[in-house]
């Protein structure tokens, strides 16, 4: 496995690449497993980026305490077969003297549901912007990026798509502790305590997915995680592809829909979603 802090020729030829800001956990496990998979098969070198993203960070002090393990990451990849671990700096992905946002055209799920775009406003303009650059900077055949981040992974499909890249979006199932608590580079920052308060997150979410009655779903969700002391920024059941509400919610709905809920606990944003699968009813 090669380590770089520039890309090369290798890393710039074509890869399936995984974007990462480190701290690596079982959920990138799985990232990291599909694409050394699709690599092999390409023929192509898989790669892991590892860069925490200044731009895609509300507060300073989120992005101060995030996480660094290092040591760790490296010592995950090489054991999971990676070819080569792009770890560059802020001046390599932002170069001071290029313009690096051009060509980038943040889609309407990056700013419409009201779910991420509303509590973490700019957000996704920084994600859209590291993530294009990275594809630009590793000519990326394909990328992995996780269900969890649901809202994430459609705006990077949008953006994409936008952009007209050749390039293929492989989404990867959420990971979840023995608990049900979805696996999070943020889960490091949970004290104990918080820790077994957080679970009533994937427990308000799997005890939603089997309410047929989308309205119905919402008010489980609100009330478990309230028993739980957790007060959710949303618990929502929409539309998986476009974020929206549901248009006839309480009545039949047949799209394929997703429960998302984002929480602070014990002072750590966690977010989580299931898909909700709709059944007719009457
Ligand atoms: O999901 C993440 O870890 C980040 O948002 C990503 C995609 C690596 C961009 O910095």
């Amino acid at each position: 496995m090669r380590v770089i802090e520039e890309p090369d020729l290798e890393l710039t030829a074509r890869c399936v690449l995984v974007p990462t800001m480190g701290a690596l956990h079982g959920g990138h496990g799985t990232l990291i497993e599909a694409a050394v998979r699709r690599a092999k098969i390409e023929g192509v070198p898989s790669a892991v980026s590892i860069f925490v993203n200044p731009k895609q960070f509300n507060e300073q002090a989120d992005f101060d305490r995030y996480p660094n393990r290092m040591a760790d990451d490296l010592a995950m990849c090489r054991d999971a077969g990676v070819d080569i671990v792009f770890n560059p700096a802020v001046e390599v992905v932002y170069p001071p003297d290029e313009d690096v946002t051009s060509g980038i055209v943040i889609p309407e799920i990056a700013t419409e549901p009201g779910l991420e775009d509303l509590y973490r406003p700019g957000h996704f303009a920084g994600v859209c912007q590291v993530v294009s650059r990275l594809f630009d900077l590793c000519g990326a055949s394909a990328a992995v990026f996780g269900e969890k981040d649901w809202q994430q992974l459609g705006c990077i499909r949008a953006m994409s798509k936008q952009q007209g890249r050749d390039l293929a979006i492989i989404p990867a199932q959420t990971v979840r502790e023995e608990s049900g608590l979805a696996m999070s580079s943020r889960n490091l920052n949970l004290s104990d305590e918080a820790r077994a308060q957080a679970v009533g997150i994937s427990r308000a979410l799997f005890a939603a997915s089997s309410v047929r009655i989308p309205e119905q779903g919402e008010s489980l969700m609100r009330e478990m995680l309230g028993s739980d002391g957790i007060e959710p920024e949303y618990a929502v059941i929409r539309d998986s592809e476009t974020l929206m509400p549901l248009a006839d919610m309480g009545r039949e709905t047949h799209v394929p829909c997703r429960a998302l809920i984002a929480a602070n606990v014990g002072g750590v944003r966690l977010i989580d979603n299931v898909p909700w699968t709709p059944t007719a009813y009457a």
